[in-house]
């Protein structure tokens, strides 16, 4: 039939994360300090600028009194934001619990917690209560803010349980919901105790968005094999009740960070970076500091690299910027040490008096160093176990116009599906391919790289944040106006 777009009307969005483009730092009774939030999720709503849009989130901090609140409530309103408050007991069973210690490592194939994979579900059980009760919490704000024609966009595995509170409140609200990590295999979404709950109250909503086919075919199975329900080329069908499951690759706003590179201060650091690494390649890893990654294998396969290449030893460096998140979850500050000794190990290694192989930062750069960073060096290094999508690569790519270096790129980040045809696929775990294809890296000939290079420009350019957006919420107008007809039959 006839593609409705409702692009021109400029429509009403509520966008609700759990996170919002920004984190609020007190600093004093009532005065705060607003700075940007970095992830995948912001990046790509930020990129997002057509529809009259709130954003719906928690500000990162515990606000116990009513004066803090108001205050940073207005503070936020100037960015078109909308506080949710969580007291720090809830944050501590639903943010680094529930969220980050069970559904962020179940999504990305890592497995339950040892704990609670053995039957002590008392901790299990009052995580998921604090996670609905957060999700119950977010569904209130929505409510006190919803105009009637409004498009709730729901994100992310931090608020599988909201469609459902939404419904509940006002059936008629559109409601959709898109996750930015992995949906895995249905076998893996078996091992969640909570996994018919989750799987219900996410089909309460109308429209729901992956970005992979392959992970929304895995949510149709789960939704087939685990609930009994009946799966369709649109989607889930529960007593007559359809809900349209698609995928909806993510993507950047390009054209921001091609014009960035123009900027004077951005030059002005690529100046710097070249001299300061002149007669050296670069290779690029940009993180957070997340067990998903593959930091350490990444940095274990730049060893070897080294190990096995003598001539190229001081002739290579490995910046790596990892900026730390989650830093209350016993399994992330693990990881920062393990990172730190890895690097240091081999830093002792192979450095000598005036130079190292490894720079490791734990922190985030801001636009423009990190611009100038994407656009100087000679690879990227992405190395993720497992990702929804992963945006540095296609912010590495967007950036290299001029040099076109090298993307390496995991088969397991969701960005290998869009990305896979210029870049040199890796399976991170097999450290020993890493490497060889870092030298392969290093040693591309100019008109392989400006090939695979052009093949991943045109990508990026032409697969946008925004386009993302207006196709999700003119599928979901789509669907609803479908809906109804179908009801009216
Ligand atoms: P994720 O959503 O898991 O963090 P993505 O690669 O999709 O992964 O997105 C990460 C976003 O965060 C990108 O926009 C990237 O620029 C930003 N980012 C990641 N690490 C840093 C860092 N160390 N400094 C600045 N920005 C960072
Ligand atoms: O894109 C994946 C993601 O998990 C987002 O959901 C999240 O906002 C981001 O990474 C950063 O993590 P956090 O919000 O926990 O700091």
């Amino acid at each position: 039939g006839e593609r409705l777009d409702f692009r021109a009307s400029k429509q009403r969005l509520l966008v609700v994360a759990n996170r919002l483009p920004v984190s609020a730092v007190r600093h004093g009774e009532d005065s705060w300090q607003l700075e940007m939030s970095v992830g995948g999720l912001v990046t790509a709503l930020l990129g997002v600028k057509e529809f009259d849009t709130r954003w719906i989130g928690w500000a990162g901090v515990n606000v116990p009194d009513e004066i803090g609140q108001k205050a940073l409530a207005k503070a936020l309103d100037e960015k078109r934001c909308i506080p949710v408050f969580l007291d720090e007991e809830v944050v501590h069973q639903y943010y680094n619990g529930y969220c980050n210690n069970i559904l962020w490592p179940l999504f990305h194939y890592i497995g339950l917690p040892q704990e609670d994979r053995l039957a002590t579900t008392r901790s299990f059980q009052s995580q998921f209560d604090a996670y609905k009760k957060a999700n119950q919490l977010f569904a209130d704000v929505v409510n006190e803010h919803y105009e009637e024609g409004d498009v709730v966009w729901c994100h992310d595995y931090h608020l599988m349980f909201l469609p459902k509170c939404l419904k509940e409140r006002n059936s008629k609200m559109k409601v959709g919901w898109f996750l930015h990590t992995p949906f895995p295999s249905s076998e893996i979404h078996r091992m969640l105790p909570s996994r018919l709950e989750l799987l219900r109250s996410v089909l309460a909503a109308d429209l729901v968005g992956f970005h992979t086919y392959d992970y929304a075919r895995h949510f149709v199975s789960a939704c087939t094999r685990i609930l009994g329900l009946e799966g369709t080329p649109e989607g889930v069908e529960d007593q007559g009740k359809l809900t349209r499951i698609a995928a909806f690759p993510v993507g950047i706003d390009s054209e921001r960070f091609i014009k960035a590179l123009e900027l004077p201060e951005v030059q002005d650091h690529m100046k710097v970076l070249k001299q300061r690494f002149a007669g050296r390649k670069v290779m690029l890893g940009v993180d957070r500091l997340d067990m998903i990654k593959g930091i350490p294998q990444k940095i274990l396969a730049f060893e070897k690299f080294l190990e096995e290449n003598p001539n190229w030893r001081n002739k290579v460096v490995l910046l790596q910027i990892a900026v730390p998140t989650r830093t209350d979850v016993p399994e992330y500050q693990k990881l920062t040490s393990q990172v730190h000794e890895i690097v240091g190990r081999i830093n002792g290694r192979f450095g000598s008096l005036t130079a190292v192989p490894i720079h490791h930062l734990d922190r985030s750069l801001d636009f423009h160093e990190l611009c100038a960073l994407y656009a100087v060096t000679d690879v990227a290094l992405v190395t993720s176990l497992r990702d929804g999508m992963n945006l540095v690569s296609y912010e590495y790519v967007a950036c290299q116009e001029s040099k076109k270096g090298v993307l390496i790129l995991s088969e397991f980040a969701g960005a290998a599906q869009s990305l896979g045809a210029g870049a040199i696929l890796v399976n991170p775990w097999n450290v020993t391919e890493v490497a060889s294809s870092i030298g392969y890296a290093l040693n591309m000939p100019a008109d392989e790289r400006e090939k695979r290079h052009h093949h991943n420009f045109k990508h990026v350019i032409s697969h946008t944040a925004q386009e993302w957006a207006a196709t999700f919420v003119s599928e979901l107008n789509v669907t609803i106006v479908e809906a109804q007809l179908r009801t009216r039959q």
